[in-house]
C-alpha cells in the first residue's frame, strides 16, 4: 500500500517537475516577446497549452485510480487480526485469536495480509505507520479496518496521525515485522502469565504493584493485577520503549516515569507514585523483570 502511494507521488513529483520547468522557459520567453502579438502561432501554444494540460491530468487520474484499486485489498478469512484501541496517548494492541494484548508494539508475520481493527477509547486517533501504509482513523464509536503487509522483516515505526491532546505526538507505535517462526514464538512467550519475582526486591516490588493503585489500572496477568485503564504490563520488560515511545525502557527511565510522569508526559492519567526511594527500587526491580 505504502509502495503504490509513493510511486503515485513520484510519478506526480515528476510530471509536476516538468510542467514546472516547461512553463517558466515558456514564460521567459513570452516576456521578450511584444504585448501585442495575436498571430495564429500565439493562438496555436494556447491550443497546444490546453491539450497538455487535459493529457497530463486524464494520465494523473487513470494512475490515481490504478493505485486506489490496487491499496483497496480484501484480506483472506483466514488473515491475522489484530485489533488496535486508540487512548490518550497509547495504542491497546489485541490479538482475539490467541488472547495476546500487548501495548504500543505490534508484532506481524512477514508477507502477509494483516487486518487491523482499529477503535478508540476515547477522542479520535489515526493509525499511520508510513512504510507499511496509508492512515485510519480510530473511532470511539465505530471500527475500521485496514490491512497491510509487510514485504520485508524489520522495525517499522509510526505515530498518531490525528492531533488528540496535548501529547499526540508523543503517541508513537512500532511494527515489527519477522519471519513465522519468531512471530509464533514471540505469540507463545506474550501469552504466558508474567515471570514470578526473583529476589527479595522484586518479590517487595511485586506486593507494593498489588497493594497500591497501580493495580487499579493496569493488569498483570498471573497476578492478581486486572486493572484495564492503562497498559498490560505482563511482558512490560520485552519492550523497548515506555509511554509509547516516550522513554526508551531502562531502569532509570522506569524510575523516573513512575515517580514523575506529568513532568515527561504532561496529561497522563498515571499519578506519580507516593512511594519511598527504597520502594521505587523494589518496584522497577520487580517491573524490569516481565520478560
Ligand atoms: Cu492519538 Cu494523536
Amino acid at each position: 500500500m505504502a509502495r503504490a502511494a509513493a510511486d503515485l507521488w513520484w510519478l506526480m513529483l515528476g510530471l509536476g517537475a516538468v510542467v514546472f520547468v516547461v512553463v517558466g522557459a515558456l514564460l521567459f520567453i513570452g516576456l521578450g516577446r511584444r504585448a501585442s502579438d495575436t498571430s495564429p502561432r500565439f493562438e496555436r501554444w494556447i491550443a497546444f497549452g490546453v491539450g497538455v494540460t487535459v493529457v497530463i491530468l486524464l494520465g494523473v487520474l487513470a494512475a490515481t485510480l490504478a493505485a486506489m484499486r490496487s491499496v483497496a485489498v480484501e484480506a483472506p478469512p483466514d488473515a491475522l487480526e489484530v485489533e488496535v484501541v486508540g487512548h490518550q496517548w497509547w495504542w491497546e494492541v489485541r490479538y482475539p485469536e490467541s488472547g495476546v494484548i500487548t501495548a504500543n508494539v505490534i508484532h506481524i508475520p512477514v508477507g502477509e495480509d494483516v487486518v487491523f481493527r482499529l477503535s478508540s477509547s476515547d477522542v479520535i486517533h489515526s493509525f499511520w505507520v508510513p512504510a507499511l501504509g496509508g492512515k485510519m482513523d480510530l473511532l470511539p464509536d465505530r471500527v475500521n479496518t485496514l490491512v497491510l503487509k509487510a514485504d520485508r522483516t524489520g522495525e517499522f515505526s509510526g505515530n498518531c496521525a490525528e492531533f488528540c491532546g496535548v501529547q499526540h505526538y508523543q503517541m508513537g507505535i512500532t511494527v515489527i515485522a519477522e519471519d513465522a517462526g519468531s512471530f509464533q514464538a514471540w505469540i507463545a512467550a506474550q501469552r504466558a502469565d508474567a515471570a514470578p519475582p526473583t529476589g527479595e526486591l522484586a518479590s517487595r516490588g511485586l506486593n507494593l504493584f498489588l497493594g497500591s493503585e497501580c493495580a487499579e489500572c493496569h493488569t498483570i496477568r498471573g497476578t492478581e493485577a486486572h486493572g484495564d485503564v492503562g497498559p498490560d504490563l505482563t511482558h512490560l520488560a520485552t519492550r523497548a520503549e515506555i509511554g509509547a515511545g516516550t522513554l526508551t525502557n531502562t531502569p532509570l527511565n522506569l524510575t523516573t516515569w513512575i515517580t514523575d510522569p506529568h513532568t515527561i508526559k504532561d496529561g497522563v492519567d498515571m499519578p506519580a507514585a507516593e512511594l519511598s526511594e527504597e520502594e521505587i527500587a523494589a518496584l522497577v526491580a520487580y517491573l524490569d523483570g516481565l520478560e
